[in-house]
């Protein structure tokens, strides 16, 4: 009988997507240097101006057209024949999926799909002719809609989902975050005593007082492959 596959949780940021060129937000010219964060990706940002935010996620659309899954998205994807791999994400790029992961929770929304503006569980995924929205763009159902992006200000839904796959981890890893954005930087201390913690990034945010984090400080790519040797050598025993 095949033994059951460990369970590796893995709690993504805009650093595993840097490598397929996508800004990051807090690094030196990434996002929040070139826009205001509560003009474009709060709650009372998107009251005051939502034909800006519309524009910011339309550019943020084009851009994801033009990337490409990279190497640390794939390996990934790759672990799934020997592990049982589940992905957090706070990006709302849809790389993971076009790599082929196949469990990916999104906590902080997904930018190929819309929401309506009074009902966060009415969505609909853009056709990819019709990227464009802005205030008129109304559902099929003739509802207002908005991005399907969590902003500042909201509650995160997924976040109760995300916490029990950190508790049911028997290894997990994060990978491309600065760990400022809460509740996804406290995921890491939701694993059991014991269950083994990696954090890749080549600028590691500190962890201390978050419990015992092997940190392997390589951009995401390099840092996956070396993960990878690590988890597989660690099946072989
Ligand atoms: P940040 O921009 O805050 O952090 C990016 C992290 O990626 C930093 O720690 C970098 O060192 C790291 N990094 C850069 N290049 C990398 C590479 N090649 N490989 C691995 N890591 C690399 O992004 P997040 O932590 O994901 O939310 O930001 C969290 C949330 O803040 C986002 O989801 C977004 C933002 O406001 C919303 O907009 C709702």
């Amino acid at each position: 009988m095949e033994n059951k596959k460990p369970m590796l949780v893995v709690s993504t940021g805009a650093g595993i997507s840097a490598e397929s060129g996508i800004k990051t937000f807090r690094d030196a010219d990434g996002l929040w240097e070139n826009y205001p964060v509560m003009d474009v990706a709060s709650a009372d940002g998107f009251r005051r101006n939502p034909e800006l935010v519309h524009q910011f996620y339309n550019e943020r659309r084009k851009a994801l057209l033009e990337a490409q899954p990279n190497e640390a998205h794939r390996i990934l994807a790759e672990l799934e024949k020997d592990f049982d791999v589940w992905v957090i994400t706070q990006n709302v790029d849809d790389l993971h999926e076009r790599a082929g992961s196949t469990r990916v929770l999104h906590l902080h929304g997904e930018l190929m799909k819309i929401r309506a503006v009074d009902d966060p569980d009415y969505i609909e995924t853009l056709d990819i002719e019709h990227l464009e929205t802005t205030p008129a763009t109304r559902g099929k159902n003739g509802k207002p809609m908005r991005p399907h992006i969590v902003f500042f200000q909201e509650a995160v839904p997924n976040i109760e989902p995300a916490i029990e796959l950190a508790h049911r981890a028997d290894i997990f890893a994060v990978i491309g975050t600065s760990l400022q954005v809460y509740p996804a930087a406290a995921l890491m201390e939701y694993v059991r005593p014991g269950v083994p913690v990696y954090y890749i990034d080549p600028r590691p945010a500190s962890t201390a007082g978050r419990g015992n984090v092997k940190v392997i400080p390589e951009p995401a790519t390099k840092g996956l492959a070396t993960l990878r040797d690590i988890l597989l050598k660690g099946k072989k025993g």
